[in-house]
């Protein structure tokens, strides 16, 4: 399950902003973050807000591209009520869970939604997360299609065991494949590589790995 939240004001039920997020707000970049809250399987290691399905009860995933329309609606009125001039978005970023696991069409109809409300700066980076054998190559032409230019992979490592004892679902030999498949698609690719795993002293073997993946940045995060 996912972990208990963190302490602080619980958001008011009008959305109202506090004045300290006001001041500046025109200066400063407009970005805009999806959470997707869905995972086949939760790691062990996972911080994340995430359900499985056999977490969701009544909520159906399909609801969920709808809810987020209604969301993003309701954040673009808090904030022309607090008064802010409407600004085109520099990034947008649908991260998880794992948001490839809602459908292609799902991801467009949200990216669409954002662009309907706000629009997008030229050259705006639009990325997705996605586990690596959460898509195929269909997939990926989709979401580059909708307008997506980046796509983040959660390789963590190259090492079977160590994919292993972090409950992951792919095989390292996914990796290249994904990767081509997204460069082909005409997508950003990064990854993200874990250390710190029980088992496993270093990440040098995965990162001596990565340029066989061509990816365009590396991430490292540590096991918490
Ligand atoms: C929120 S996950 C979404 C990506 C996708 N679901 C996946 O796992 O492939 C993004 C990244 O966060 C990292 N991560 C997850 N739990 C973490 C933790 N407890 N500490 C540090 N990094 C973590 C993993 O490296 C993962 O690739
Ligand atoms: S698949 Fe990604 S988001 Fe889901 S539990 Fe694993 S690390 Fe967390």
């Amino acid at each position: 399950m996912p972990s208990v939240l963190p302490e602080g004001d619980p958001a008011p039920e009008d959305g109202a902003l506090p004045l300290s997020a006001l001041e500046g707000a025109e200066d400063r970049r407009f970005c805009v973050y999806v959470h997707v809250p869905y995972c086949r399987v939760r790691c062990g290691y996972c911080d994340f807000n995430t359900y499985t399905a056999s977490e969701l009860g009544e909520t159906r995933q399909a609801d969920y591209a709808g809810q987020v329309q209604r969301e993003l609606s309701f954040g673009a009125g808090v904030l022309r009520n607090a008064g802010l001039p409407k600004r085109p978005v520099s990034t947008v970023f649908f991260g998880g869970g794992t948001p490839t696991l809602l459908p292609a069409r799902d991801l467009t109809v949200m990216l669409d939604h954002i662009h309907g409300e706000w629009g997008l700066v030229d050259g705006a980076e639009v990325t997705t997360e996605a586990n690596p054998d959460s898509v195929d190559e269909d997939y990926l032409n989709s979401i580059a299609e909708a307008g997506f230019t980046r796509v983040s992979f959660g390789m963590q490592s190259a090492v079977p065991h160590v994919l292993r004892t972090l409950d992951r679902t792919h095989s390292p030999e996914r990796i290249p494949l994904v990767t081509r498949w997204a460069r082909k698609a005409g997508l950003q690719v990064s990854v993200d590589l874990i250390y710190g795993t029980p088992g496993r002293a270093s990440p040098i073997g995965s990162v001596r790995s990565t340029p066989h993946s061509q990816p365009s940045r590396t991430i490292f995060l540590p096991t918490r």
